[in-house]
């Protein structure tokens, strides 16, 4: 007996569904993405992206259900991202997604946002299995996890400010990079000199698995500052790639740290920046040198994205996790908490 699942993900600016097979075969993914709109202001605003969820999602949902040649009918179950992400964002898929669920008489599974991008490299990799080293990197959080099991994490090291995504947007922006800051500082990356600024790598006292980098990005803030009022040019293609160079640097050397004293055999690495060119030729070199087995998402499956819901929401539905209509969106949310643990808040 196979498990279907109809996933459902609006925390951000994605509004996406995907139908996914016993957690690993991928039936559809629909994704509409609401860049070209969030463009014009420099980010992300979250009063369009809820609209804007609110006015795809029946689209979307109804184009994975066709594209998989499924009706609601025939899925398993309804899973849907419930934390942790913009608020209003989120309550339109939960809000959908327990209608549907209900309506449709299917468990409904509540999955961390987090943990769904981990499970995008089940996907992608049918023999990766837990326990492995996973370094998590998005636009709104960076931590280093041990995975213990499906649905079991526990965080090892985290950004102490800033994280790794928010960063690249935010220095972007200081650059004169069009939103998406990171990706469109990638795409000139490999044709500037990645020596060209040094950068300092803050250290947490007493956390050496802990990140800072709010400290790189006033510096190359200082650095556009000072160079404006001097009248001195700044090449920011070289600033672009001496940057993610940085950052790289940083996120490889916390990660590697941890693996060797922790003993890991196996590193996973997911979100976001883990599309970045310089942060996974990096990790490819370190791993081959060091000896540890690597497994990246493909780039389709870095960013926001409905499957890897799906995916998560199979081994969560494996370990018995149901919400019921009472499930609410949170902004926040721990990536080691289960949503049960949140059942009976106000
Ligand atoms: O995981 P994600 O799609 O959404 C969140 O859950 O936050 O991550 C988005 C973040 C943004 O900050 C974006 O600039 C960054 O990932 N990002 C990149 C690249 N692609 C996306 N950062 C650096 N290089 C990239 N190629
Ligand atoms: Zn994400």
């Amino acid at each position: 007996m196979t498990v279907k699942i109809l996933a459902i993900e609006s925390s951000c600016d994605e509004t996406a569904a995907a139908v996914v097979e016993d957690g690993r075969r991928v039936l559809s993914s629909v994704v509409h993405t609401q860049i070209a709109e969030h463009k014009q202001y420099g980010g992300v605003v979250p009063e369009i992206a809820s609209r804007r969820h609110a006015e795809q999602i029946v689209g979307v949902v109804e184009k994975a259900l066709a594209d998989a040649g499924l009706t609601l009918k025939e899925v398993d179950a309804v899973g849907v991202t419930a934390a942790p992400g913009l608020i209003g964002a989120l309550l339109v898929g939960v809000n959908f997604a327990k209608g549907l669920a209900f309506g449709a008489g299917k468990p409904l599974i509540p999955v961390n946002h987090l943990r769904g991008h981990v499970a995008a490299n089940y996907i992608a990799h049918p023999q990766l299995e837990p326990p492995f080293l996973c370094l998590v990197v998005s636009g709104g959080h960076s931590h280093i996890l041990q995975v213990k099991d499906y649905t079991d994490f526990q965080v090892i090291g985290r950004t102490r400010d800033d994280a790794a995504g928010e960063s690249f947007d935010k220095v972007a922006r200081s650059i004169g990079f069009d939103y998406p800051g990171g990706v469109n500082m990638d795409k000139v990356s490999g044709q500037g000199n990645p020596q060209a600024y040094q950068f300092p790598h803050p250290k947490v006292e007493g956390s050496p698995y802990d990140f800072s980098f709010s400290g790189l990005k006033t510096n190359v803030i200082n650095l556009v500052h000072n160079a404006a009022q001097k009248g001195t040019p700044l090449d920011r293609v070289d600033l672009a790639a001496s940057f993610g160079h940085s950052v790289a640097t940083i996120l490889c050397d916390h990660l590697f740290l941890a693996a060797s004293d922790l003993g890991a055999k196996t590193i996973v690495v997911a979100g976001g920046v883990s599309a970045n060119s310089q942060l996974r030729a990096m990790l490819e070199e370190r791993c081959r040198s060091q000896g540890y087995a690597l497994y990246l998402p493909p780039l389709s499956l870095c960013g926001d994205n409905a499957a890897m819901i799906g995916a998560q929401a199979y081994y969560e539905y494996l370990s018995g996790s149901r919400a019921d209509l009472s499930l609410n969106a949170m902004a926040t949310m721990p990536i080691e908490s289960s949503f049960a643990d949140f059942a009976d808040m106000p």
